[in-house]
């Protein structure tokens, strides 16, 4: 393994501060309240990182892997999870996506939203764009806010499996409830845990530290197993969980290193 892909976390780190730090000193200036709001300021401090150039960042490097897999796979009504700025908008064929719901929690984050929806062709005035304000894992309260009250054709997840709560259970009951029975896919591209075990003591290492700017990110999770395996339970319990998936793919970003800490696969998994 070498040193400077072990320590590629540092610069990241160091760069974040560079572009957070006085806007979040700014708003606790502003609202000192927030110093006994550590969830608050966390995301806070993630909104300036992600405006302060991360967010167009980290759109440019997966561009190819997101055109691969969100154009010719996402259509109907798309569910955007953890939606930042909105960046997967643009990569939606409008032709076939009728509605794109963009969940996400960070409220600093939802003129941006706008911004990237209203020239891919989405508003909230005809009601072709939905921002949705809570977390993956309140998957009632998702259900009641989506168009019509039915569960959606697609679900999109980059980059955003690394951050909620009871990831397992949330994938759970996001595929079980909020995603269509029958040709719904789910589509996600994130990092994730590497199957290198050098790559991943390194992961271990950094993740308390990352977690704490970049709001609870972490770089140890075996999302692509989690989703691949997935198995749903019946409504009732009294059915054994059963395979989620009539089919899918797994792959990784074309030209990436094994020794990349940000290790990538992409996958697409239609349901059963
Ligand atoms: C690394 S950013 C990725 C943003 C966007 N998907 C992109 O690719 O540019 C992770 C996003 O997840 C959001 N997030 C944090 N907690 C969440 C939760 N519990 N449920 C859904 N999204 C969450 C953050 O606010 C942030 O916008
Ligand atoms: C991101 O890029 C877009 C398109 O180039 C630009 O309009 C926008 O202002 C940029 N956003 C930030 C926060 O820098």
């Amino acid at each position: 393994m070498k040193i400077s892909a072990a320590l590629s976390p540092f610069w990241d780190l160091l760069l974040a501060i560079q572009v957070a730090l006085l806007p979040t000193l700014r708003s606790i200036l502003a609202n000192p309240t927030l110093l006994f709001r550590p969830n608050a300021l966390t995301r806070i401090f993630m909104a300036y990182i992600w405006e302060g150039g991360f967010g167009n960042g980290t759109d440019e490097n997966g561009r190819l892997p997101k055109t691969q897999l969100i154009t010719p796979n996402a259509y109907g009504v798309v569910l955007d999870l953890g939606a930042g700025h909105g960046h997967a908008v643009q990569y939606l064929d409008r032709t076939k996506v009728t509605h794109y719901v963009a969940l996400e929690p960070n409220a600093q984050m939802h003129p941006f939203i706008r911004a990237s929806a209203s020239p891919a062709g989405f508003s909230e005035a005809d009601g072709t764009l939905v921002i949705i304000a809570c977390g993956a894992e309140e998957s009632h309260k998702i259900l009641s806010a989506l168009p019509n009250n039915r569960p959606v054709d697609t679900i999109i997840s980059v980059l955003t499996l690394c951050t909620i709560p009871s990831p397992l259970k949330t994938l759970h009951n996001l595929v079980r409830d909020v995603l269509r029975a029958d040709g719904g896919v789910f589509l996600f591209y994130e990092h994730v845990l590497s199957e290198r075990e050098d790559v991943q003591w390194w992961q271990r290492v950094w993740t308390p530290v990352w977690t704490v700017p970049f709001d609870g990110c972490r770089l140890d999770r075996a999302t692509h197993r989690w989703v691949r395996d997935l198995k749903i339970a019946g409504e009732d319990g009294a059915k054994e969980p059963e395979g989620a998936w009539r089919e899918g793919e797994l792959w990784g970003k074309e030209g990436e290193s094994e020794e990349n800490l940000f290790w990538h696969q992409a996958g697409r998994f239609v349901k059963e």
